[in-house]
């Protein structure tokens, strides 16, 4: 059979499964959402969002791109960010990278091309940011600190555009959260929280979990 055509099998197994369970279950679907969490990922097919945190559909408000990257004129991100922010009002926002990142590899070799040569622009400039500290490692360990650190300066950026500030501002209850996720045995490591009280030029880097 073809590939795709598992998914639509799988669909149908999960829905009926739902419906058997909890009859109302749509119902209460098509009512809204009001998701608490906002979560920044990377693209990467092995870090699925909802499996790894056992969150059921409705809980969680997603947006995924290469190595979790966050520009303010990447109109994409931003407008699900004001969305969560202003209108589903979610309390938390979690950036998560993951070791063994493919984009954040790509930054540190320089060696990515084409749109994805363009995108990585970003992780490039946290590679630069930081360069002394990933250039006294030893080659093994420089991409999964680079995640670290990529994560670090991602959630500052988030901090700084004018939704999160303004929601700070408003008095807005609202955390970032800044982790990443390990592969190996599929556990995040939190590594770092900012809120509305947290000076953004100096945020430490954080701690090395694995490197
Ligand atoms: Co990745």
């Amino acid at each position: 059979m073809r590939e795709y055509k598992h998914l639509l099998l799988a669909n149908k197994a999960w829905a009926a499964e739902l419906k058997e369970e909890r009859p109302d279950y749509f119902e209460r679907q098509v009512a809204g959402q009001h998701p608490e969490f906002l979560w920044i990922g990377c693209s990467d097919s092995r870090v699925a969002a909802g499996q790894l945190t056992n969150t059921p559909p409705g809980g969680m408000f997603i947006h995924r791109n290469v190595a979790n990257l966050v520009n303010d004129d990447d109109i994409n991100l931003m407008s699900v960010l004001e969305y969560a922010v202003t209108v589903l009002k979610v309390r938390h926002i979690i950036i998560c990278g993951h070791y063994g990142c493919g984009g954040i590899a790509a930054a540190l070799a320089g060696n990515a091309t084409g749109y994805v040569g363009q995108w990585l622009r970003t992780a490039e400039q946290v590679l630069h940011n930081h360069q002394d500290e990933i250039d006294a490692l030893p080659e093994g360990q420089r991409a999964n600190r680079l995640v670290e650190l990529n994560v670090r300066d991602q959630l500052v950026r988030l901090a700084q555009t004018s939704v999160i500030q303004n929601a700070f501002a408003a008095g807005q209850t609202l955390y970032l959260h800044g982790w990443v996720y390990d592969l190996r045995d599929g556990l995040i490591k939190p590594m770092m929280e900012i809120d509305a009280e947290t000076p953004l030029d100096e945020v430490p880097r954080p701690q090395p979990v694995l490197v």
